[in-house]
């Protein structure tokens, strides 16, 4: 099993859309997917748990933190449901240790069962980011091109407790960074500049649509994409016109993520 962790300090960038999308995507594909929503906003829990696919755990996120967890449900795609409980978290410090040994112990106990575990996380770095960096293999990291985004990634790397490179070196020395996925991406002038510069300081952070052509992934703005995800459905299963266009412009960077993670898709 492989884990990737939707990643970013900043809020509101996509990290559950993508997160979720890239979930049924992978289901659709025949992955066997396990999504742990992190989040006490419980923003992915809303979407997944209406999806038809998908079985609901028994247990939350935050009784999976503290080792509270019984047998997973049947199913090749499970979703273990955020709760109001995570947000105290961060306030039990003698804690933190356990918390990461029980989701790596949860991880390992699942890797037979699932090809593939998402996490998606809380906008601010805390214990629960933290858990899920420090148990991932890779970190996926959707941002908006617009300036405060942009200053943020410095800090993704580099947050002194729980940048990219800290928890790398420290705690999780097999944590491979995919890359920065712009979002909501529009075709406006000012957005236009901020992906030039984007290119320009962070090109190794892009992520290669194919090898062979200069293509980096991103995903536009399109209103398809917060219906399907204010319904718990996959972009893909729409049949609608201006829905499955949005669908051909993102898959190709959902399959780019995919053979990142060496999935056999
Ligand atoms: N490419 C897109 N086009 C249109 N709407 C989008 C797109 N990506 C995300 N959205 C919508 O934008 C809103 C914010 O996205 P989302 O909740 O995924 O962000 P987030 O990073 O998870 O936020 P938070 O940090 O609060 O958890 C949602 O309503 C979502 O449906
Ligand atoms: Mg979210």
């Amino acid at each position: 099993m492989k884990t990737i962790v939707l990643a970013n300090q900043k809020g509101g960038v996509g990290k559950s859309a993508v997160g979720c999308q890239y979930a049924y995507y992978l289901a659709d594909l025949g992955q066997r997917v396990i999504f742990i929503d992190l989040d006490h906003q419980m923003n992915s829990t809303r979407a997944l748990i209406q999806n038809r696919r998908a079985t609901v755990a028994d247990f939350t996120s935050s009784e999976l933190l503290d080792g509270q967890y019984e047998k997973l449900p049947g199913g090749d795609f499970v979703i273990v449901r955020g709760d109001d409980s995570l947000s105290r978290l961060e306030r039990q410090p003698d804690n933190h240790n356990s918390y990461v040994n029980e989701l790596k112990s949860f991880l390992e106990t699942v890797s037979d069962q699932f090809d593939v575990c998402i996490i998606d996380t809380n906008p601010n770095p805390d214990i629960r980011y933290a858990s899920a960096l420090i148990t991932s293999n890779y970190v996926l990291s959707p941002i908006q091109l617009n300036q405060e985004a942009l200053d943020g990634i410095g800090s993704l790397l580099n947050h002194n407790r729980y940048g990219y490179r800290k928890i790398k070196a420290a705690l999780n020395p097999t944590l491979e960074l995919i890359g920065i996925l712009p979002n909501m991406v529009e075709p406006t002038p000012f957005q236009r500049d901020n992906f030039k510069q984007l290119v320009t300081e962070f090109a190794r952070l892009l992520i290669n649509v194919d090898e062979n052509s200069k293509q980096f992934a991103f995903i536009p703005k399109r209103s398809a994409i917060a219906e399907a995800q204010a319904e718990g459905l996959f972009l893909g299963d729409f049949k609608k016109t201006a829905a499955r266009d949005a669908w051909r412009e993102i898959k190709p960077s959902f399959d780019a993520v995919a053979r990142y993670m060496k999935l056999e898709v």
